[in-house]
């Protein structure tokens, strides 16, 4: 129990009191860390549809909330592009950037706009897009290719404790954190802050899916070091923190 304990401490907020004593990088005036990770020049880009160009079907928010449930079956069914880009933009999409390009707003909220995550795609089944493992772009609105390799889908089955139906999803949406980007103002609060964070990010995805006929069930139960493996992710600066796939509802 004392263990149990010991972790309980990180959910309170006790560290605000620590923090006044602490100096940030910001309030060092160190400069901001990039709001985005960058993409590797030659990596290849798939544009998205941009969020003035789909056609999803208008539900009312009332109507997404109330049919939201979590989802483990998926039907054959691929995801359209259109369909990704809208729940891509639904859970991280790029609202505006704003002090001097230091902060952002995003479709989710973020304490102190910092948006400490990056979104990884394991594509299975999408229309036109090759299966493989992209990054979401989101201020370019664009898919990056990271790679791809025979067997991935069954090793995010096994990162994610073989919850098979991982497997079945078209899509899976991989969360990583890239922490100091929340360090840099707000330091050793920074860990409650950015799993605070992940919530907002899974629940926008999830009632973004009730507009688009599919469904997703958030992951936390998955092995990190098997994940940042797969993503490629040092496991440290960047490391896997949230996942949810996604499917077709039969
Ligand atoms: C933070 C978090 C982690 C979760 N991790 C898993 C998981 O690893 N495996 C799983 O099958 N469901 C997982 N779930 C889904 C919950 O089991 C699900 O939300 C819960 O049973 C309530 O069902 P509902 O979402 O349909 O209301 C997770 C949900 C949350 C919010």
């Amino acid at each position: 129990m004392a263990e149990v304990k010991i972790h309980r401490e990180f959910l309170k907020s006790d560290a605000w009191e620590e923090l006044q004593g602490i100096q940030s990088d910001q309030r060092k005036r160190v400069p901001p860390p990039p709001l985005e990770k960058p993409a590797p020049e030659d990596a290849e880009r798939i544009d998205l549809v941009a969020p003035d160009a789909w056609e999803v079907a208008p539900v009312t928010v009332a109507e997404a909330i109330r049919r939201r449930q979590s989802h483990r079956r998926f039907s054959e069914a691929p995801l359209s592009l259109e369909e990704l880009s809208f729940l891509l933009w639904a859970a991280q999409g790029v609202q505006g950037v704003f002090k001097n390009g230091i902060a952002l707003r995003r479709t989710a909220p973020s304490a102190g706009a910092r948006h400490p995550f990056e979104t990884y795609v394991l594509v299975n089944h999408v229309v036109d897009v090759a299966p493989g493992l992209y990054r979401y772009l989101s201020m370019e609105h664009q898919l990056c290719f990271c790679y791809a390799e025979e067997g991935l889908v069954d090793q995010a089955v096994e990162a994610c404790h073989q919850q098979r139906w991982v497997a079945s999803a078209a899509v899976t949406l991989i969360w990583t954190a890239i922490p100091y980007r929340t360090e840099w103002r707000y330091s050793i609060v920074s860990p409650k802050l950015v799993a605070l964070d992940a919530g907002h990010v899974c629940e926008n995805l999830y009632l973004a899916c009730e507009a688009v006929g599919a469904g997703t069930c958030a992951i936390g139960a998955y092995d990190q070091q098997k994940l940042d493996a797969l993503l490629r992710v040092d496991g440290e600066d960047e490391f896997a923190i949230y996942v949810a796939p996604v499917g077709k509802v039969p």
